[in-house]
């Protein structure tokens, strides 16, 4: 067939690696990256020119296009693909809803009783104001629209939580993203990230990752895109991934179903093991990054025939399979991130790695010459498996001992905790 992704960061080199596994294909990527340039043509597009993408797709006459940024999910590239008649895969921009929108997904979950923290939905200021004054404090302020995950404030203190929201609402940090709030009930426990392949009916649910977010070792320093990801995480038994099934996953697939946005593609369940069980977080509508360079090559069955029955409703018809194993993706960064960094440092060792057994996922590097360089905050990520986690991380960290740039970041612990 051929392909197109859209994208390019870590997790389309993965979706891209994967794909070439299968053989026969003909792939392309836009905008992809200098790691993907080594098994696709990266096509100089940018992945939120979604009117250039259909065009482009459409002229090209592509058998199947991947659509995995949230952003071109939002503007509603899948539909425009879908309108020339190009199998798709992805939300449309209805379905994307439940990522695009945190009051949408809140009040998703409230109508169909689906367990989340409980929550109000404000798009007044004031309102918001009284509504933080008058509920106790730890509590949670989010921007409702996409906010390339910063719109997020866990709030210890009423003064922080009043922040939040002029930050937010007053401010306009987040320009439009911010013209409504969800303020939560802040919950406890572990997290875990069930990516689920869905038809619109149907649901295969991946094994169930882990990622970390924050920049430096024991979850401390600022947010990041993600220094990590592991699957499976054995804290996520057999008997809380049934409970999630049926309490979560299936009640979502059928509540999208009845308000006329069936999803098909890739939902993404964020969720908290609380004491009181397992409750959602936030859906995404896609895969995660850097969660998928940890769960994709742990998948036995090719890629773009799941990616099809997703389009065709026909999922309940294959048989998904993934390997037994664990599974560990280790982030290199440049350092300074997330703040400034300076980019075009040559990397080293990135052959010895992958000799080492590794597959090695770019996220921001460029080629110059005959090398890489970086060219991005995140820059790549190593991927090992192995019969056990410990493993597993034993030897993502031993192959990512081989490469190194200048000022290089990598968390120590990803997968310990
Ligand atoms: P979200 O983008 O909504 O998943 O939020 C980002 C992160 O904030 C989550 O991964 C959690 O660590 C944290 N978080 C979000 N909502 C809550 C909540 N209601 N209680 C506690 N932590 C939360
Ligand atoms: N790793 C979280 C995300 O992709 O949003």
């Amino acid at each position: 067939m051929k392909i197109l992704v859209i994208g390019g960061g870590g997790r389309e080199h993965a979706v891209i690696w994967k794909l070439h596994q299968e053989g026969g294909h003909e792939l392309y990527c836009a905008p992809g990256n200098a790691g993907i340039a080594q098994l696709a043509t990266c096509v100089d597009i940018g992945a939120t020119d979604v009117q250039a993408l259909a065009d482009y797709a459409a002229a090209q006459q592509f058998d199947l296009v991947c659509v995995t940024p949230d952003d071109p999910l939002a503007l509603g590239l899948v539909d425009l693909l879908r309108a020339k008649g190009i199998a798709a895969f992805g939300p449309t921009q209805a379905a994307a809803q439940i990522e695009a929108s945190k009051a949408f997904s809140k009040q998703l979950m409230e109508k169909y009783q689906i367990p989340t923290a409980s929550f109000a939905v404000l798009d007044d200021a004031q309102q918001a104001m009284d509504y933080v004054r008058s509920h106790p404090a730890p509590i949670v302020v989010k921007a409702d629209g996409l906010a390339l995950g910063k719109g997020v404030y866990i709030c210890q203190t009423q003064q922080e939580a009043e922040r939040a929201v002029r930050e937010i609402m007053i401010d306009h940090h987040f320009g439009q993203a911010g013209a409504r709030v969800v303020i939560e009930e802040f919950m406890t426990g572990p997290e875990v990230s069930l990516l689920c392949f869905c038809d619109g009916e149907h649901i295969v649910a991946m094994p169930a990752a882990q990622d970390h977010k924050r920049a430096y070792d024991g979850d401390k320093g600022p947010n990041t895109g993600g220094m990590g990801a592991f699957a499976p995480t054995p804290t996520f038994t057999q008997a809380l991934r049934e409970q999630v099934l049926d309490t979560i996953v299936r009640p979502t697939v059928r509540a999208m179903q009845q308000e006329g946005r069936p999803f098909q593609g890739v939902l993404y369940c964020g969720l908290m093991l609380t004491p009181n069980g397992p409750k959602t977080l936030e859906y995404n509508a896609r895969f995660g990054d850097p969660e998928t360079q940890a769960i994709l090559p742990l998948l036995k069955t090719p890629l773009s025939q799941i990616m099809l029955a997703t389009i065709h409703g026909t999922l309940d018809r294959l048989n998904v399979e993934f390997l037994p194993q664990a599974s560990v993706c280790v982030v290199a960064a440049s350092g300074g991130y997330p703040g400034s960094y300076p980019k075009g440092y040559p990397i080293e060792g990135l052959r010895t790695a992958e000799e080492t057994g590794a597959l090695v996922f770019h996220a921001g590097t460029a080629q110059e010459h005959d090398t890489f360089v970086t060219n991005g905050g995140r820059v790549l990520g190593v991927v090992r498996m192995a019969d056990t986690l410990e493993q597993a991380i034993a030897r993502a960290y031993e192959s990512m001992a081989h490469i190194h740039f200048q000022d290089m970041h990598v968390r120590r612990d990803i997968g310990v905790k």
